[in-house]
């Protein structure tokens, strides 16, 4: 049994009783805190916390956290971190001035990262997704969302569903893993969707189910990629087999994707850098928590998610890396973070809500994380010394993450 004691803590930030699962509309510009704080962790979890005062006399290993602030991990409820390679030249098309759409016509794109997948060994990509996991735990990260998506074969599939299983497995980190077979449709099933929703769902879900190998569904509802109707068909047979979905809808175009994925109990609708008055009044009578992913909108230079019209709305809102080869290719919350509040317009207190409490919602795993709560995993950043908290946004491309505690 061992205990950490962090002592002196300038401010013990996002303290929430265990009945607060989310926070939404003007709830998220609150981020309850104890000045002066000490936090005792037991067995990797909350044990007690309060006033510096009242703080036990020793623990098996005793922090001074003078000058420093105390917050709950990022959530990551959204990346795509299993990849095979690279897509830099892709990005350097872009500079050229090809976009998104135009480099997915000529080749590139997921079908670009598919092929890569297929050519490389789940020990390989292992290997590599191991790597990033270990850079986003620098940047605070303390749970992470893993699509598969890359693979789209009922080989290449599986592969990247047991790399995430291994992932799981290995790393102190939560991990949940989506299912994402409908990321895009393979170039020899462009004219013949039926034949790939007949592996998607006759052969790939059942095989998924009964191993265990994802908890949540996901679709990329677009324009050439998968439509409304189609969403429709892949989310009823994911939860027949008890996926709950967690949908990409509205990056580009505003198909219908966030009404049926409310329609199937959706716990998320992700990007949303368009969204419909008509999606604002689905959301409000939903249990969704709508995502934003700022940092896809900055590489491809998209619209930013407007955050201030969904906050307005009373909505929360939750945000993500997307971590990608593709529209992504960073899993820096810290940055994200950033993003949100100089191209969106949230205040620092909003976006840690939005990265902490929303994020785990969106992943759920509110139970056990996202505030600092007697009970929960003590998944917990350490700061650096900072005047506030708005220095973590403020200092955008920096990492003012001095350790990430996990457990
Ligand atoms: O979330 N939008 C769809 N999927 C990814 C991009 C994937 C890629 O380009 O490789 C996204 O942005
Ligand atoms: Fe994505």
């Amino acid at each position: 049994m061992k205990s950490i004691l962090i002592r002196n803590i300038k401010s013990l930030s996002g303290v929430r009783d265990a009945n607060v699962r989310l926070v939404s509309g003007a709830e998220m510009k609150i981020l309850p805190a104890i000045e002066n704080a000490f936090v005792l962790i037991e067995n990797g979890l909350i044990k007690a916390f309060g006033r510096n005062e009242g703080a036990p006399e020793r623990a098996d290993e005793v922090i001074d956290a003078t000058g420093k602030f105390v917050l709950p991990t990022w959530c990551d409820s959204h990346t795509h971190l299993v990849y095979a390679g690279s897509r830099e030249n892709e990005f350097v098309d872009k500079i050229k001035g090809l976009t998104y759409e135009e480099i997915a016509v000529r080749g590139g794109g997921i079908l670009n990262s598919a092929k890569r997948l297929a050519e490389t060994s789940e020990e390989e990509l292992f290997d590599s997704a191991w790597l990033r996991l270990e850079t986003i735990q620098d940047f605070g990260t303390g749970a992470v969302e893993i699509k598969s998506g890359y693979g789209l074969s009922y080989d290449a599939e599986l592969k990247m569903l047991r790399v995430i299983r291994r992932l799981k497995e290995k790393s102190a980190l939560t991990i949940k893993s989506t299912f994402l077979g409908a990321h895009a449709y393979p170039a020899q099933f462009k004219t013949n969707h039926e034949g790939y929703l007949k592996i998607l769902l006759g052969e790939l879900l059942p095989k998924i189910a009964d191993e265990g190998l994802a908890d949540f569904i996901d679709v990329f509802c677009e324009e050439s990629y998968f439509s409304a109707a189609e969403t429709d068909r892949i989310l009823a047979a994911g939860v027949k087999y008890g996926l709950k979905p967690k949908v990409h809808v509205n990056q580009f175009n505003v198909l219908g994707g966030v009404a049926v994925s409310i329609n199937y109990g959706a716990l998320s609708v992700d990007h949303l850098e368009h969204i419909s008055d008509e999606d604002i009044a689905a959301l409000k009578n939903s249990n969704t928590m709508p995502v934003a992913l700022p940092g896809c909108s900055l590489f491809l230079k998209i619209p930013y998610t407007p955050a201030r019209k969904i906050m307005d709305a009373g909505l929360p809102l939750a945000l993500a890396t997307d971590f990608n080869p593709g529209s992504a290719p960073s899993g820096n919350m810290n940055l994200v973070n950033a993003l949100a509040c100089i191209n969106m317009n949230m205040l620092p207190e909003e976006v840690i809500n939005a990265s902490t409490l929303n994020g785990a919602y969106a992943m759920n795993v509110t139970q056990e994380l996202g505030s600092i709560t007697i009970g929960k995993k003590a998944n917990l950043i350490l700061t650096k010394p900072v005047s506030s908290l708005a220095m973590l946004p403020y200092t955008f491309g920096d990492n003012l993450v001095e350790r990430n505690i996990i457990g």
